[in-house]
């Protein structure tokens, strides 16, 4: 617990602060600098492999029917947050959860019932991950893109609205860079035992040396150079040349990668720098990271726009990666003097902002942040307001959550008689804005 409880006096604990990621859960205590913990996002489960709750893998999770399965995994994971690793009585702790505004609302609603229904918590607020990291850079106005591990998904907020018709994602982020090491090592890799007998690669990499290969070996290159090695590479796929200039490129150096202290990867220098290229690469719908960020301010109202270009704001663990900011930076500038779609982006000054955290905490850092401010308690949804709303939460665009009327009725049927699904992703036209006051000061 903090040292410093603010509020214990009059029964009120520091709330409870977390960022549920696809990949890693950040979770701690409010008005603090930094989570307690960063843990993977999975449970355990008896003789069988671990599960991560919001894997590719997990049944509980695909189609519409997210059931008991997802419950009873969201209440084990809760379960050992609370009580292994912030070791705190649940019902007095109030709580905020970082979300992607992308999520699907019956996820959301599923955690706060278990939250309310298992675990008894007094509140909980679910904000936009996207607006929370602005908290951080003190501004309102920021083009935030956050690269996690499965996904990059871009939001511009404007005067703190997340402006939901111009997110733009694409499936991009750690796990895309970790297919492609599995993928050319396979081919370039070498594994040498004890007794130097090379032995079979893809046998011996599971997801975790995967990423500690990724987090230790690979780096964003430069965007001259990238394009020097792709020259090269398409000459020598043409076999226009005999002796291509790929030769001539300086490439990093081989590293040794220690397997079980007794056998050793051979990963190839090229491996380290290409890797990450899956992020740059524009694929056949001339879709990267860069016109993920582009074709968003396209989107934004023109007057924006410059504001938005001056205030980039990159989250999310994959972005940690040497290079990243710098790369997009560049990649983002030669776009737009090269294709024809950006020219009116072409005055347009870009800036990225240096956030005061490493970048997969900006949105855990800016709850935190949030959580002190006088918005979170009028913000903050009961148990009571909960239960007689039938376990339905109110939309970002429903300011006063306190009256029941403002509560959009979800109708159960489309016009033509077929069934709603039963989980909700924004549609790309929504207009609906998610705001959050984020002028409030902090409470007292
Ligand atoms: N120093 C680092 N260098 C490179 N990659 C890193 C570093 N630290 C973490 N990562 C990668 O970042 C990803 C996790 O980032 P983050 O915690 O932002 O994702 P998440 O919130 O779990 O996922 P998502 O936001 O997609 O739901 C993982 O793929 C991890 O391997
Ligand atoms: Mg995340």
């Amino acid at each position: 617990m903090p040292l410093f409880n603010k509020g214990y006096a009059f029964g009120l604990k520091t709330p409870v602060v977390l960022d549920i990621g696809e990949a890693y859960t950040k979770l701690g205590f409010a008005d603090e600098a930094e989570p307690r913990a960063i843990i993977p996002t999975t449970i355990e489960q008896v003789g069988g492999p671990v599960c991560y709750i919001f894997g590719r893998n997990n049944t509980a999770l695909l189609g519409h029917d997210i059931g008991s399965d997802f419950e009873k995994s969201i209440k084990l994971f809760l379960e050992k947050i609370y009580f292994k690793y912030l070791q705190v009585n649940p019902n007095n702790q109030r709580v905020i959860l970082c979300e992607s505004l992308l999520n699907p609302t019956k996820v959301r609603e599923t955690i706060a019932k278990v939250l309310f229904t298992k675990f008894d918590v007094p509140s909980v607020l679910f904000a936009p991950c996207h607006l929370l990291a602005c908290f951080t850079v003190a501004t309102s106005t920021a083009l935030v893109l956050d690269c996690g591990h499965t996904e990059s998904v871009v939001i511009p907020v404007v005067e703190g609205t997340p402006l939901l018709w111009a997110w733009q994602s694409a499936p991009l982020g750690g796990a895309t860079i970790q297919d492609a090491i599995m993928h050319e090592i396979k081919e370039k890799g070498k594994i040498k035992s004890e007794n130097e007998n090379l032995l079979p690669v893809a046998s011996r990499l599971c997801e975790t040396v995967l990423e500690d290969i990724k987090v230790k070996a690979c780096l964003v290159t430069e965007y001259h150079r990238a394009k020097q090695i792709q020259a090269a590479k398409t000459l020598e796929l043409e076999k226009e040349k005999e002796a291509t200039s790929l030769t001539d490129i300086q490439r990093p150096p081989d590293m040794i990668y220690p397997i079980d202290g007794r056998s050793r990867l051979f990963i190839p220098g090229p491996i380290r720098e290409e890797a990450a290229e899956v992020l740059f690469e524009q694929d056949n719908e001339k879709m990267s990271l860069a016109t993920l960020l582009l074709d968003s301010l396209c989107q934004c109202p023109i007057d924006a726009r410059k504001a938005l270009a001056r205030n980039v704001l990159v989250t999310g663990g994959t972005s940690l990666l040497p290079g990243f900011k710098h790369r997009l930076l560049f990649e983002m500038k030669e776009i737009i003097k090269e294709e024809q779609r950006y020219e009116k982006l072409s005055e347009c000054e870009f800036r990225v902002h240096q956030p005061p955290t490493k970048a997969n905490l900006v949105a855990w850092l800016g709850a935190s942040i949030f959580a002190s401010l006088d918005t979170f308690e009028k913000r903050s949804i009961t148990k009571e307001y909960f239960t007689q709303h039938n376990g339905r939460l109110p939309d970002w665009c429903v300011l006063d959550i306190k009256s029941p009327d403002k509560m959009p009725e979800r109708p159960n049927t489309l016009p033509t008689g077929k069934k709603f699904p039963t989980s909700h992703v924004p549609s790309r036209k929504s207009t609906t804005t998610a705001h959050l006051d984020t002028h409030s000061k902090p409470s007292k």
